[in-house]
């Protein structure tokens, strides 16, 4: 398959279910800038039925390759970057797995009770990227839980297989060519951007620049009723050449594990 289907197809959903984003879209578009992915991202839990080399089947099949692996100590995240094998304009993709064996008994437990609701023979690697939730129905008070331990896992149980963002890429922008300029164009309109560790993450000197919006708010259905969650958020990137001229390709893992907070509920 063509990657360009793939990421058709997952813009759809991430756009649709996502108010902010296609106001965030929209507005790049009306100052007339050309909208091109940087990269996409993922979330899921490391296991074998789901890990990231489950999750990455359609991504190898249209010709991606595995690049560099990242460990997040404090999140207790594990990652790994793909890159298309020969079309430099193609997205990167961003997969990381939550280490949940590393938490606490109960946590553990309520991770292992979600996996074990999954129905095997329902899992389809090529179509798992869009699966949304697959454990059934979701309960409030479970995400609370968890949210104690992991805001990664918090969302990860309640919005399950989508893409968790995608990224603008600010080399490609005309008018708006510094992310410092992207997040005062996106304050002027009224969307919070993650300050955590600083509105912008890296810096020239490490080849990466990135920022991000905070998550809207998005109705989830739970057990208890509909209630307002943190859903998806929208990315900002700018690379730099690095000795050999080429544009950095890599992610940073200082910058990566700020960026991740994008859909912390506080
Ligand atoms: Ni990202």
């Amino acid at each position: 398959m063509n990657y360009q289907a793939i990421f058709d197809r997952l813009w759809v959903d991430y756009r649709l279910q996502n108010p902010a984003v296609e106001k965030v879209y929209n507005l790049f578009e009306s100052e007339g800038e050309q909208v091109i992915n940087d990269h996409i991202a993922f979330r899921t839990f490391q296991d074998a039925r789901v890990g990231v080399d489950v999750l990455a089947t359609p991504f190898l099949k249209a010709g991606y390759q595995q690049k560099n692996e990242y460990f997040f100590a404090e999140k207790k995240l594990r990652a790994v970057h793909f890159e298309h094998e020969s079309d430099e304009l193609a997205p990167r993709v961003f997969i990381s797995e939550l280490l949940w064996k590393e938490f606490s008994p109960e946590f553990q437990a309520i991770i292992e009770k979600t996996l074990d609701k999954i129905k095997l023979d329902e899992i389809n690697a090529d179509e798992l990227i869009y699966a949304g939730v697959i454990w059934g129905s979701i309960s409030h008070e479970v995400y609370e839980h968890l949210r104690k331990e992991s805001e990664y896992a918090a969302w990860l149980y309640a919005f399950g297989f989508r893409a968790n963002h995608f990224t603008i890429s600010v080399n490609h922008l005309k008018k708006y060519t510094e992310v410092e300029s992207v997040n005062t164009l996106l304050k002027e309109h009224g969307f919070r951007i993650n300050d955590s560790g600083g509105e912008i993450k890296g810096s020239k000197s490490i080849y990466l620049e990135q920022s991000s919006i905070k998550s809207g708010f998005v109705p989830v259905n739970f057990i208890e009723g509909t209630i307002e969650t943190p859903g998806c958020y929208y990315e900002f990137a700018k690379r730099y050449p690095t000795e050999n001229g080429k544009l950095y390709g890599g992610f940073v893992a200082d910058s990566a594990n700020k960026v991740f907070e994008s859909t912390d509920l506080k």
